[in-house]
């Protein structure tokens, strides 16, 4: 999906937007962009090496993107682990839903925070989300019971409740605006994950497709571009929801109370510096709660 994304937003607007795409095959990457730039005739495309199951290599992205970039426009959260035929834990010892679909992700986005509030048009961050979930409190890392679809819905539900949080710290503060969007495609996208799943989930895939249960990356990129391009105003108004488009309009989904309970999203806000383990991320953190709450 996110190279859906890429897709599209590199070639409108006469082809202005720069992308930086993250991922952790270089070769792809590289092949990506080389796809990208052919399709669309844009050239500002860039790629960073990430791989999210790795803190240390987060820790290495930030300080590259910092290095290069004086402002970014918006972030999309996006990348996630799928499909998985077991728990293998990550060399910093987590579930790897847990760390690669949300805590990465969480440590890449409060440390990319000051790069968006420079941006001219209004930074934003897209998290793509479904809805459901819950936080495991007791077995976060799903050591006693394990399952993938659960690790992505855990997943999805600290992604969520991370955003609300982030929106309720920022409102009010006069100077630095910056919109957190949950968006969830209403459709199901024919994406990589087709490649991964086993043998008879593929079958069923493939007859879901003929039936028009699918839609294309492409397709997915066209839906969601405009969160991406609309004015800081419009993104503004967005903030801190849940949304999805349906007849060619972004509607609001009405979200789980146990998201939005404000004492879970702190519990949780705690437990992810903690597996950071971070000092720079930990004294942003800090600098939010004191300076915008
Ligand atoms: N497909 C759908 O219908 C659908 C619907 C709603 C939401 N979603 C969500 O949308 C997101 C994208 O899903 P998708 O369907 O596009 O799946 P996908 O084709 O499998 O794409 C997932 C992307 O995440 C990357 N990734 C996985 N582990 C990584 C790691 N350790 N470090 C860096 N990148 C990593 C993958 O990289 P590699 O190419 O190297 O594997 C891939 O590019 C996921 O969060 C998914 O849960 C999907």
């Amino acid at each position: 999906m996110g190279k859906g994304v890429a897709k599209v937003l590199a070639g409108i607007d006469d082809q202005i937007h720069e992308i930086i795409l993250l991922g952790r095959s270089e070769e792809l990457g590289k092949a990506t962009i080389r796809e990208i730039e052919s399709s669309s005739g844009n050239k500002k495309l860039s790629f960073v090496l990430c791989d999210l199951a790795k803190l240390s290599n987060v820790r290495d992205v930030i300080n590259e993107i910092q290095s290069k970039h004086k402002y970014l426009d918006c972030i999309f959260i996006n990348a996630g682990l799928g499909y998985a035929p077991k728990r293998v834990e990550t060399e910093d010892g987590m579930d790897p839903h847990f760390q690669v679909n949300y805590l990465s992700q969480f440590m890449l986005t409060l440390n990319l925070l000051n790069l968006l509030e420079n941006s001219e048009n209004g930074g934003r961050v897209i998290f793509n989300v479904t809805r459901g979930g819950e936080i495991f409190w007791d077995d976060i890392q799903m050591k006693k019971k394990w399952g993938y679809e659960k690790g992505i819905q855990q997943a999805m539900a600290a992604k969520r409740m991370f955003l609300v949080e982030l929106h309720d710290l920022y409102k009010g503060v006069t100077g630095k605006k910056v919109s957190f969007i949950g968006f969830e495609i209403s459709k199901t996208v024919w994406s990589n994950q087709i490649a991964i799943i086993p043998a008879p989930m593929r079958i069923m895939a493939t007859l879901m497709k003929y039936l028009g249960t699918f839609i294309s990356i492409e397709k997915c990129g066209e839906i969601m571009a405009p969160l991406f391009t609309e004015n800081q105003e419009d993104s503004l108004t967005r903030s801190g929801k849940f949304i999805t488009r349906k007849n060619n309009e972004f509607i609001e989904i009405t979200e789980d109370v146990n998201i939005l309970d404000r004492d879970a999203q702190d519990r949780l806000w705690k437990i992810s510096l903690e597996l950071c383990a971070d000092e720079k991320t930990a004294r942003i953190a800090a600098d939010l709660h004191n300076c915008l709450r």
